[in-house]
């Protein structure tokens, strides 16, 4: 049944402006919203000061604004204002969803309130009928995702709790199942036979963004690196499973997460941009890390001795998402003549976040009397050739209100993610400094031996460009 009411907790919040606006109005332009959207916030705000934070949200983000659409939107849009520890803010809002029969709950808090808030709801009876979506990240490590999933069990089933990884919203992250599984040219090869390494790679060339406050007390690893990337990594490397179903993937992610190999100190690189620690609400000596680098080994018959290479950071030289596939040398080096004209091996490049696409990168004939191969790819930009992608905050919504499971994560993948990483989080390894708008400590450039392979968004561009 589909929900016929929202509320967003944190709704004068970073992510409520950044993405959850825009993803309404997307919505209520594409007619899929038609619902009455409750903010509930503890910021002083009025109604209209409400209302004229969201318009200038939509405006920063969305071009061509539609008027109508927009004005239809603010009307619909009620804030209440309260503490999130106080029962009248919940007996407020209980008031407030009185004629509602299925209200979806979207708590972008900070993590640490999940539990306060979901016993606030529970205590004036709205758990019982709503879904809550609960944002990332889902704890602080293993212990603390068991607890508070103890706490969240005792006041809802499973079955109305969705957990939020936006990455699991993206079409381009979608597309690596299709890509995979619909293409009979790539599924025999995908495995350690043929696969020399994988490399996952999310860089970002800003920083924390007036964000400090949350920023510190979460890191790179608990921030993204837990989620969003283990969730690319569980897309490239899970088996198919066996129907389109929420239960399915799930199950197929978790036999894959559960196989990855419990991380060893070695093989993760910590950094913490210079100029951080000034940063506004960050403490004085955090030692909280903005980039880090990890090597992962996935113990089962398709993936045993591939390395995995993880590695996201901010203030890197560029915002880009990619994942490489980069396959063996052919077994009779035939070209080899000369070692500046080894050819180089067959890589599949991800682009997933901005102008998602991929590119094939294949050996061809130099031209020319001798023998010699020169790399060349096959490149293609998704929104070109297919036409434009959903944002995944609408398309997540949308899945929420409609009760889809099928983008969420279920408790026993995410306990699976933190259990890989737990050592580390709990004995953190050594920070090192970098500089911004390098590509992170140079520690971390010797965890690959051959060099990290990204190109990045700026590189695959310009190629395309030459190209064409
Ligand atoms: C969020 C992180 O989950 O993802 C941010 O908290 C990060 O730190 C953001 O910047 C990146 O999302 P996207 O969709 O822009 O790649």
């Amino acid at each position: 049944m589909r929900a016929d009411a929202l509320v967003l907790f944190g709704a004068t919040g970073d992510l409520a402006r950044k993405k959850l606006f825009p993803a309404l109005y997307e919505m209520e332009e594409a007619g899929e919203l038609e619902i009455s959207v409750f903010g509930v916030a503890s910021s002083r705000w009025t109604q209209v000061e409400f209302r004229a934070n969201a318009e200038t949200a939509i405006r920063e983000r969305i071009v061509n604004v539609n008027e109508e659409v927009l004005s239809r939107l603010l009307d619909e849009l009620h804030l209440v204002v309260g503490d999130y520890r106080s029962p009248e803010t919940f007996e407020d809002l209980r008031q407030k969803l009185a004629g509602f029969a299925l209200p979806v709950i979207y708590l972008a808090i900070a993590p640490d309130m999940f539990a306060t808030v979901t016993q606030g709801l529970a205590d004036v009876g709205i758990t019982k009928s709503a879904r809550v979506v609960v944002e990332k990240p889902f704890g602080r490590d293993l212990q603390s995702a068991i607890d508070l999933d103890d706490s969240l069990k005792k006041l809802l089933p499973e079955d109305q709790i969705y957990r939020i990884d936006h990455y699991l919203g993206k079409e381009s992250v979608e597309d690596l199942l299709v890509f995979r599984f619909a293409n009979t040219l790539f599924e025999p090869v995908w495995n350690r036979n043929y696969v020399a390494s994988v490399q996952i790679t999310m860089s970002e060339d800003f920083g924390i963004e007036g964000r400090g406050k949350f920023y510190d007390g979460v890191g790179a690893t608990r921030d993204v690196l837990q989620n969003h990337l283990l969730q690319v990594l569980s897309m490239l490397a899970m088996e198919p499973p066996i129907a389109l179903s929420a239960q399915s993937m799930q199950d197929e992610k978790i036999k894959v997460l559960s196989a990855v190999r419990d991380l060893d100190p070695e093989d993760v690189v910590r950094g913490q941009y210079v100029g951080y620690l000034g940063e506004e609400g960050v403490a004085e000596h955090s030692d909280t890390e903005t980039f880090v680098a990890m090597r992962m080994f996935i113990d089962n018959w398709r993936w045993a001795g591939v390395p995995f290479y993880l590695r996201t950071g901010k203030k890197l030289p560029e915002t880009t998402m990619e994942a490489v596939i980069e396959f063996k040398q052919p077994p009779r080096l035939l070209f080899s003549h000369s070692p500046s004209k080894k050819p180089l091996p067959n890589i599949v490049r991800f682009r997933l976040g901005r102008l998602d696409g991929v590119d094939i990168s294949l050996q061809a004939k130099a031209p020319g009397s001798d023998l010699v191969t020169n790399p060349v790819d096959l490149t293609v930009e998704f929104a070109s050739a297919l036409g434009d992608r959903k944002e995944a905050y609408e398309r997540l919504l949308d899945a929420a209100l409609q009760g889809d499971h099928f983008r969420f994560t279920r408790i026993d993948a995410v306990l699976q993610s933190w259990r890989v990483l737990d050592a580390v989080l709990k004995s953190p390894t050594k920070l090192h400094p970098y500089f911004a708008h390098s590509w992170g400590p140079d520690e971390s450039l010797d965890l690959v031996p051959g060099g990290w392979n990204n190109v990045g968004i700026e590189a695959s561009l310009h190629k395309t460009a030459s190209d064409s």
